[in-house]
């Protein structure tokens, strides 16, 4: 079969294309490459690759596909909170203009990288699919108002998955390094500390990147009749942040290296939530298994540890190259006007 993955060059996407490529399907990966081309270097010749936006949509992107996994987007609260009006356009308006896309030219099937921070707000409890939700903020807000415009395009030609991925943890060739488990082992290695903001008693549901690849796979191939317009919460466990800090301080000390908790004060945003993954188990088949503890170890095994610097740089961090290249984009404007 033939994919087409939007966000293909991103820290899910690159894991995405691997798996769908090692199960014998062709990929084309529409992305801007907002963080380069480098992470696909490994599997790039067995790609099409077309550099383009989704806010400026191309028919001609579904020609002979079979499905989409739509990845793409501003993918976290602060790059959303910075410029809400292009998270609008990204996450919601080029979704519901994706979907009526498929509908019209007939793809049938397509998954969505949604989030489980749209069940942040609703207060203790562990909320499955069908919690009315109502989320907060401009990220969670968007993916809730992709799921709806991707629901209500659903017939019976075109079967979209929503997908509710946990926060994702482990390694990709795209790295991440602002989510919160990557976070924490970057602390731990470059200061030696992990700071617990009102002392990290906040609940997150997680997942490994190669589980939430591997459920996109799944839903994708998947007979229609188990996903045709279907919610699923991807996720392995939920965890407490304090439970997080003492994982990978715990993982360290295996190689000499002490780690200090501090507590510090609690912010103003804060994300506290759970849910649970009975459905997709259930109706699938399918439960992500990868652990916190296996995947801190695989990545301190390819992380060079003679090099952690590397870690500090922008491009790991979506808020921080987000900033960057805009202050380049103004520097080169002021330039031109000058000159
Ligand atoms: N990583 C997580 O913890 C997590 C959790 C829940 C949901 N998600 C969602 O999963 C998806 C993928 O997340 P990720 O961690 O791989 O993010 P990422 O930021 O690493 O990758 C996003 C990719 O999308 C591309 N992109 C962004 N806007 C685009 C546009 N307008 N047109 C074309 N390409 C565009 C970027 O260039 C990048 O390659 C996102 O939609 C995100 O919201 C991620």
């Amino acid at each position: 079969m033939k994919f087409l993955v939007t966000g293909g060059a991103g820290y899910i996407g690159v894991e995405l294309c691997r798996q769908l490529l090692d199960a014998g399907h062709d990929v084309v990966v529409v992305d801007r490459f907002y963080f380069g081309l480098d992470p696909l270097k490994d599997i790039e010749g067995r790609l099409t690759l077309i550099n383009g936006d989704l806010r400026s949509w191309k028919d001609e992107w579904l020609d002979g596909i079979d499905g989409v996994a739509h990845l793409a987007g501003l993918s976290n609260d602060p790059t959303a909170e910075y410029n809400p009006d292009a998270n609008w356009q990204m996450n919601a308006v080029a979704t519901d203009v994706l979907a009526k896309a498929c509908r019209r030219l007939g793809v049938p099937r397509l998954t969505f990288g949604s989030s489980a921070s749209v069940y942040d707000g609703l207060g203790p409890g562990m909320f499955d699919e069908t919690a009315d939700v109502k989320p907060r903020g401009a990220y969670s807000t968007s993916k809730k108002a992709a799921e709806e415009f991707l629901l209500a395009a659903a017939d019976d030609r075109f079967s979209p998955v929503i997908l509710r991925q946990g926060t994702v943890y482990g390694y990709s060739p795209r790295m991440r390094f602002d989510l919160v488990v990557n976070t924490f082992i970057k602390d731990a290695l470059l200061h030696g500390k992990l700071f617990l903001h009102g002392g990290g008693w906040q609940w997150r549901p997680l997942v490994d990147v190669k589980d939430v690849a591997r459920a996109h796979v799944i839903c994708l191939t998947a007979p229609r009749e188990k996903v045709h317009a279907q919610i699923f919460n991807v996720m392995q466990e939920n965890y407490q942040v304090r439970q997080l800090a003492m994982l990978v301080s715990g993982s360290l000390s295996l190689y000499e290296r002490r780690v200090q908790l501090v507590d510090a004060p609690l912010p103003s945003i804060v994300r506290d939530y759970r849910c649970n993954n009975i459905k997709m188990t259930q109706a699938l088949g399918f439960t992500p298994a990868i652990t916190v503890l296996e995947s801190i170890d695989d990545i301190l095994k390819r992380v060079p540890l003679d090099r952690i610097q590397d870690l500090c740089h922008p491009r790991h961090y979506n808020i921080a190259w987000m900033t960057l290249l805009e202050q380049v984009h103004v520097s080169q404007r002021e330039y031109a006007s000058i000159y």
